[in-house]
C-alpha cells in the first residue's frame, strides 16, 4: 500500500461497531432462549471467527453482511452441542478467551486452536482461575494454544484477584460463573473495559432471553482518526455514534491532555452503553506523561498515541503498558521499529515507550508485522509525511477494520 502525505482530513464518518461488544453480544445471544438481533455488529475476521465457533456448536446465526445485522436463534445456556472439529479463533484473543469460560461449563469436550500468533499468546492467564472453578483445561506446556477442554463435575464459583489488568480473563471467569455453583467475584486493581458486566446486566438475570442489541462504533477504530484529525493541520472531522464507554475512553482524555481540541455531543445510552459524536480538530499537541491507572482504558490505543506523541512537541512517557508485548504483536518492539525507520526518536522500555516528538518525519517502508492495529496507526503517520510511504501487509486491517483505507480515502483532502 503506497500512501502519500495529504493537507487535511475532512467531514463526517461512521466507523464500523465495536469488536468487544459484537463478540459479547454473539456469545450471550448464543446462550440465551429465543432470537437476539445484533445491530451494527463488526463483521471483521475476529467477529466472524465467534460467529463461527458457535454456529458449529449448532446454533442457527443469519448474517445480513449489507446491513450489518446478525440474527441468532438461541435455544439457552444448555443448549450448545460438541463441535465434531477443533474450534478456529483465528487471530482472535478474545474469542479464545471467552469461550473457553463457556466450553468449561459444557457437558462435552472441545478444542480451541488459533493462528500462528494466537498460538504464541498467554493462556496461563485463563488456565489457572478457570481450573480453580473446577475447569479441565488443558494447554501446551500449560501456557499455549491448542486449549482442550473436558467435561468436569459442577464448577465453583471463586473470589479471585487479577493479577495483571485484563478484560479477557475477567470475562472468561464471569463467563464460567454462569455454569458454576455459588457467588463468583472478581476484584481488579486497574481498570479494564467493563462491557461483559453491562451485557450480562442487559440481558438480566437468571435464564438469560433474546434481546435487541445496538453496536455503538468502536472508540479504538475511532482512535486512527482522532489521532490523524488532531496531526494534520487543518483537519476537522466528526465522527458518528461511537462507544464512550468511560473504561474505554481514556485516548480522549490523553489527546485532550495533550493539548487536542476534542468535544462529545449528542450522548446517549443504548443497551446499557453509553455513545455520542466525536468532534476532533487539528491542534498543535504537547508531550505527556501518562498516568498509569489510565492504561487498562487505552491498552489497544497505545500504538496510535505514540505517533501523535512522534509528532508532538516534547516528550511522551507511558510506562506499565507491558501487556503490550503480549499482542497480536509484540506492539513496543513494532513501534519503535517502524517509527525510527521515519526518522523519530523513540525508545523501548521493558513495559513502555518513550518518545521525544518532532516537527516532521520522513517517508519510508514499513512492516504491519500482520498486526491490524499497528498497520492502522502506521498509516495515520504517514499521512502527515510529506512524500510517497509504503505499507506492506496492509490486508490484516480486516481483523478489526475492514472499511478502514475506504473510509480514509472519503476524508482526505
Ligand atoms: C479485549 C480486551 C483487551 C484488548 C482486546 C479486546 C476484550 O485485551 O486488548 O483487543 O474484548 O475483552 P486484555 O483484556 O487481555 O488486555
Amino acid at each position: 500500500m503506497k500512501i502519500e502525505g495529504i493537507k487535511a482530513l475532512r467531514g463526517e464518518i461512521k466507523i464500523p461497531g465495536d469488536k468487544s461488544i459484537s463478540h459479547r453480544a454473539v456469545m450471550l445471544g448464543s446462550i440465551s432462549k429465543g432470537e437476539t438481533t445484533i445491530e451494527n455488529v463488526l463483521l471483521s475476521e475476529d467477529t466472524l471467527r465467534t460467529i463461527e465457533c458457535f454456529r458449529e456448536m449448532g446454533i442457527k446465526i443469519d448474517i445480513d453482511g449489507k446491513e450489518n445485522r446478525v440474527r441468532i436463534q438461541g435455544k439457552g445456556i444448555y443448549s450448545l452441542e460438541k463441535p465434531s472439529k477443533p474450534l478456529d479463533c483465528g487471530n482472535s484473543g478474545t474469542t479464545m478467551r471467552l469461550l473457553a469460560g463457556i466450553l468449561g461449563g459444557q457437558k462435552f469436550s472441545s478444542t480451541l486452536i488459533g493462528d500462528d500468533s494466537l498460538s504464541k499468546r498467554p493462556m496461563d492467564r485463563i488456565i489457572i482461575p478457570l481450573t480453580k472453578m473446577g475447569v479441565n483445561i488443558k494447554g501446551e506446556e500449560n501456557k499455549y494454544p491448542p486449549l482442550r477442554i473436558y467435561p468436569s463435575d459442577e464448577l465453583q464459583g471463586i473470589e479471585y484477584e487479577l493479577p495483571i489488568a485484563s478484560a479477557q480473563v475477567k470475562s472468561s471467569i464471569l463467563l464460567a460463573s454462569i455454569y458454576s455453583k455459588g457467588r463468583t467475584k472478581v476484584i481488579e486493581k486497574k481498570t479494564t473495559r467493563d462491557h461483559t458486566e453491562r451485557m450480562l446486566e442487559y440481558f438480566g438475570q437468571g435464564e438469560f432471553k433474546g434481546k435487541e442489541i445496538y453496536v455503538p462504533g468502536d472508540i479504538s477504530s475511532a482512535s486512527f482518526f482522532i489521532v490523524g484529525a488532531s496531526i494534520i493541520k487543518d483537519s476537522s472531522i466528526v465522527i458518528k455514534d461511537v462507544g464512550i464507554n468511560p473504561t474505554r475512553s481514556g485516548i480522549i482524555d490523553v489527546i485532550k491532555a495533550m493539548g487536542g481540541n476534542i468535544r462529545i455531543e449528542n450522548i446517549r445510552t443504548i443497551n446499557n452503553e453509553p455513545i455520542g459524536d466525536i468532534f476532533v480538530s487539528y491542534s498543535p499537541l504537547k508531550g505527556i506523561e501518562l498516568d498509569e491507572n489510565i492504561i487498562g482504558r487505552l491498552i489497544d490505543e497505545i500504538p496510535v498515541i505514540a505517533v501523535a506523541a512522534a509528532f508532538a512537541e516534547g516528550t511522551t512517557i507511558i510506562r506499565n503498558a507491558e501487556e503490550l508485548k503480549y499482542k497480536e504483536t509484540d506492539r513496543i518492539k513494532a513501534m519503535v521499529n517502524e517509527l525510527r525507520k521515519m526518522g523519530a526518536d523513540i525508545e523501548a522500555l521493558s513495559d513502555g515507550l518513550i518518545i521525544n516528538g518532532k516537527k516532521s518525519l520522513n517517508p519510508t517502508n514499513m512492516n504491519t508485522y500482520n498486526d491490524h492495529r499497528i498497520a492502522m496507526a502506521l498509516s495515520i503517520a504517514a499521512l502527515n509525511i510529506m512524500g510517497e510511504s509504503k505499507i506492506t501487509d496492509t490486508q490484516c486491517v480486516n481483523i478489526s477494520y475492514p472499511n478502514f483505507y475506504e473510509t480514509m480515502w472519503e476524508i482526505l483532502e
